[in-house]
């Protein structure tokens, strides 16, 4: 990445325009996801002679940018996923928003991409939350989604890193990812498409990594499937389900491949590690194969199989199936799990606890807005 050591802006300059028209917000029952946004947005850009400059937020509205851009031609996007939430007093909280502004500096260093300094990255995004507290959900399972954004937007066709950047947040009031929350879904197996490969973009949050994702998982909605589980470049080893990570319980063992290069670094994932190994359970980062778990599901030890990620917490699967397997999860061979395995419910209780207040903070988790 180059470094231009140009003056960047300092927090403090801020401006704040306020929208004259508030949005009516929506009904908290019926939210989906990423349907509706609030009624603000922050933006700072960057160029070559001005570093980071203009911070500030303004009524959520379209951008005006050169269809040249980088953003267009050559995929130079990053964003990230988090969310806030609303503690019963009422206290607007971000859940270890660090870790988020982190993973999209590393992926900007990846794409050849100017990120902002982390302090103007969290203090855009407090600052918004803040603002736009009152659209935070308070139903059960919503939370306020929050979208952070970094795009080339230099209007220039040759083929090198954009000179000039836009680093964007805005927010949506979201349901529960899947629907009914904890009810175990089905994944499909994909054997054909890759979502990524040694030495690609995997380990960020690229949208080039969503575009080749979405043939599978179109085809797997398809056959009936809520999403698809990826397998490495040799499609023997697992990596990810859909737009999570994913964990096994094998033979009382809690089992999840290791970051291996293309498979995304989650913040969830990172929380799960740390209470699993806080609560004394075996656990193993570790390359796992299809093989393996065809294996383990035969003979009864496949446990639990559960996804982790931002947007559901925890969400566990009832069944995996290609043309080929056909895994059924539980000691019960017979039957797809109907019901969320005991250790995928402790830590979304432990999880969705500690973001809604109802568990108390010992970890530095939770950051108040
Ligand atoms: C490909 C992929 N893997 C894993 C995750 C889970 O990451 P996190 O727990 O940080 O949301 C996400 C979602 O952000 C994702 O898009």
């Amino acid at each position: 990445m180059t470094e231009y050591n140009k003056p960047t802006a300092q927090i403090s300059e801020f401006r704040v325009t306020k929208t004259l028209t508030p949005k009516v917000k929506p009904d908290g029952r019926d939210l989906g996801f990423g349907k509706h946004f609030t009624d603000h947005l922050f933006l700072v850009k960057f160029s070559k002679s001005e570093g980071w400059h203009q911070p500030e937020i303004i009524p959520y509205q379209d951008f005006h940018i050169n269809p040249a851009a980088s953003v267009f031609h050559y995929g130079q996007a990053l964003f990230e996923g988090m969310k806030a939430f609303k503690y019963p007093n009422g206290e607007p909280i971000l859940f270890r928003p660090e870790y988020n502004c982190d993973r999209l500096a590393a992926g900007a260093e990846r794409l050849c991409m100017q990120a902002p300094p982390k302090k103007l990255m969290l203090s855009g995004i407090k600052q918004l939350v803040h603002l736009d507290q009152d659209w935070i959900p308070t139903e059960e399972g919503c939370a306020l989604y929050i979208r952070p954004t970094l795009i080339g937007t230099e209007g220039f066709l040759g083929v090198r890193p954009s000179e000039e950047y836009f680093f964007y947040v805005i927010l949506s009031p979201v349901g529960s990812y899947y629907g009914s929350q904890l009810k175990p879904i089905p994944i499909w197996i994909e054997t054909t498409d890759l979502r990524a490969a040694p030495g690609g973009l995997g380990a960020t949050k690229a949208g080039a990594n969503y575009a080749a994702s979405l043939r599978a998982a179109v085809q797997a909605r398809k056959k009936g499937f809520s999403q698809v589980l990826w397998l490495d470049a040799e499609h023997q080893a697992i990596e990810e389900v859909g737009t999570m990570n994913v964990f096994f319980v094998i033979k009382d063992r809690l089992v999840t491949p290791a970051l291996n290069g293309s498979i995304l670094a989650g913040n969830t994932r990172d929380c799960v590690l740390a209470l699993a190994k806080e609560w004394g359970w075996a656990v193993e980062e570790r390359r796992i194969t299809l093989n393996e778990l065809v294996q383990a599901s035969a003979s009864g030890d496949l446990q639990e199989c559960f996804g982790t990620g931002t947007a559901a917490t925890i969400s566990p699967v009832s069944l995996l199936e290609s043309e080929h397997h056909r895994l059924f999860i539980g000691t019960e061979n017979s039957l797809p799990a109907l019901q969320i395995g005991p250790r995928a419910k402790k830590l979304y209780d432990e999880l969705s606890g500690l973001q809604r207040g109802k568990i108390k903070d010992t970890r530095g988790w939770v950051v108040p807005v």
